[in-house]
């Protein structure tokens, strides 16, 4: 369960990126953060994974009140997340397998372990005959599929993408859905970001964000 209360933030004096959000996703749902560019949906990301703060308001994730934990606690939690933000690409100098394999690596898998298990991630998001090709030569589908297999490895619990469907193609996209769906049925909750309609009917429910402040509708988020 994700839990907002009253959430605001502002990264400067009278800017808000969010103001007053309150929201519950249950677990197992796959949630559509919809709203356009600058209407604050990464920011809301990056607090389910306590990469940014509230300046107030509380941010609960498995009841635990992000805000209050000790810093030392922040991997802790990030470990049950899989996180799939813009800012995080894929590393251009190893093959498939071994930037699938690397949060497994840092968690201190063994070599063998972390290899059999990024294979089984590559399977479930379609991709297993591209284990030894590098970053460079996959489609940007393909990458973003490859992402999502980097980000479950670890078995999260919760799967934050954001935007994981900007600048692709149609069938692309739903490609990267349908691997993101495939966790929800497995009963992961899916929150993803978007700022493009036409996907919002394939979520179980949709969270609209206009100018840091949940709306009614898409209509009501991208209007002036
Ligand atoms: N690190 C930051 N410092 C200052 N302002 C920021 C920062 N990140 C986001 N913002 C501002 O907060 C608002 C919401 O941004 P963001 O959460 O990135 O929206 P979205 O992801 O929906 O495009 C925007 O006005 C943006 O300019
Ligand atoms: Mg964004």
């Amino acid at each position: 369960m994700i839990e907002f209360d009253n959430v605001s933030k502002q990264y400067s004096r009278d800017a808000y990126a969010l103001r007053d959000v309150s929201l519950s996703i249950p677990d197992g749902e796959l949630i559509f953060l919809a709203g356009a560019s600058g209407a604050g949906k990464s920011t809301l990301l990056k607090m389910i994974a306590g990469i940014e703060k509230p300046s107030s308001g509380r941010v609960i994730v498995n009841g635990q009140d992000i805000s209050k934990l000790k810093a030392g606690s922040l991997p802790y939690l990030r470990r049950k997340l899989g996180l799939i933000l813009q800012d995080q690409k894929l590393l251009s100098d190893r093959h498939v397998l071994a930037n699938v394999m690397l949060p497994l690596i840092v968690t201190g898998a063994s070599a063998s372990e972390a290899e059999s298990r990024a294979r089984i991630a590559l399977d479930k998001v379609g991709l297993p005959d591209k284990a030894q090709a590098m970053p460079m030569e996959l489609s940007g589908g393909e990458q973003q599929r490859v992402a999502i297999a980097r980000a479950i490895v670890n078995r999260p619990k919760i799967i934050l993408a954001d935007e994981p469907t900007a600048f692709l193609d149609r069938d692309n996209a739903n490609k990267v859905l349908s691997a993101l769906k495939i966790f929800q049925s497995a009963g992961v909750t899916c929150v993803i970001s978007s700022h493009d309609e036409q996907f919002l009917d394939q979520a179980s429910r949709v969270i609209y964000l206009r100018h840091g402040q949940v709306a009614d509708s898409w209509q009501a988020a991208v209007a002036a």
